[in-house]
């Protein structure tokens, strides 16, 4: 790359008018870029808000499947669902994840049927279900491997016979992607995608999620012995090869702005369909800042997800799904 000598180049001159702008951008935000995480929780026609989050509720089921008519209206593609379990169907073994009538099962059915059209993500993660708010299975203070993924295994394909459209693989177990891939092909589930989250960090930045899923009291200890350490970046690469290797079709990096860096090396590497999670404390941050008056909500908005696109992602996974969607339809 080489650039001219001033006076020659004057980078200003593509800036001068809005139209020149817009006709070298390099990147853009797009509707199609979108999907929306919800929060489901049982109950009619009701929902709560999560404190943590301003403007995220959980909703009941019928609700859910009106806010997901309102994204196919607004041009969102997806939608990915997290169940608040109440506390006496969480347990050790964790058996409610993979019962066919758990929440999430429904709720995906209830969209399914409500609006066939809208692309259903679940989360394949013992998080929710766990009395002890690990994503494995625990003994002994141990989180399990591979007992783990024969739970993920049973609750996966409970979730693809309920009408998921992408499996979420959150929970970082070893050889997970493989198991349930093997499982999917074997029921004849030949057509479900699993978007893993390959490259998911330790992080602090998940705060407001685990108030809503109900985990904040609950979590013994860390994630630390199967979420990644923030100071890894080579890691990341090579668990992100080994899930498309064992059947992921699309990958994410979590949390998503403070590892925009390894958003870059992995779509860079590997070309693969590449995802971000703009995580809870990320929507938190800038909601707060918001409220406060400290920044400009929409336009930080706007430019947190626009750096995501800059940075290689396909798309994200953010709170602001429906905001962005309502700016972008009105621009
Ligand atoms: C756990 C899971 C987490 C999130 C999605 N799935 C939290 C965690 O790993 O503790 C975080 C999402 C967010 O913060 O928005 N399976």
């Amino acid at each position: 790359m080489s650039v001219g000598r001033h006076p020659a180049t004057r980078f200003r001159r593509t800036k001068r008018l809005d139209g020149m702008r817009r006709l070298v951008a390099e990147t853009q935000l797009s509707k199609d870029d979108l999907i929306w995480p919800m929060f489901v929780r049982e109950g009619n026609n009701d929902e709560t808000q999560v404190p943590s989050m301003p403007g995220v509720s959980r909703l009941t089921i019928d609700r859910i499947v009106a806010q997901a008519e309102r994204a196919a209206n607004l041009g969102i593609p997806a939608v990915c669902l997290f169940p608040y379990t109440e506390t006496e169907l969480k347990t050790e073994a964790c058996e409610e994840a993979w019962s066919p009538d758990n929440l999430s099962n429904r709720a995906t059915r209830a969209i399914k049927e409500a609006v066939p059209e809208m692309v259903v993500m679940t989360d394949v993660a013992l998080d929710p279900y766990n009395i002890n708010g690990h994503d494995g299975i625990v003994r002994d203070g141990i989180i399990l491997n591979d007992e783990s993924v024969e739970a993920l295994v049973k609750m996966a394909l409970a979730q693809a016979d309920a009408g998921a459209d992408i499996l979420g693989p959150s929970d970082m177990m070893d050889g997970r992607i493989g198991a349930m891939r093997n499982a999917l092909e074997s029921a004849g589930h030949t057509d479900t995608a699993i978007l893993s989250y390959a490259a998911k960090y330790a992080s602090a930045f998940y705060g407001p999620f685990r108030d809503a899923v109900g985990a904040t009291g609950l979590l013994v200890g860390d994630k630390k012995t199967y979420q990644m350490n923030p100071a890894n970046s080579d890691e990341a690469l090579r668990l992100v090869e080994r899930d498309l290797a064992e059947g992921a079709d699309m990958v994410m990096v979590k949390p998503g702005m403070p590892y925009l860096d390894i958003c870059r090396r992995v779509k860079d590497a590997f070309g693969a369909p590449t995802f971000a999670y703009q995580v809870s404390g990320e929507f938190a941050m800038i909601k707060a800042a918001a409220q406060n008056g400290w920044l400009d909500g929409d336009k930080t908005m706007i430019e947190s997800l626009l750096a995501f696109k800059r940075a290689g992602c396909d798309g994200v996974l953010t709170y602001f799904a429906p905001d962005v969607a309502e700016a972008l339809n009105s621009a």
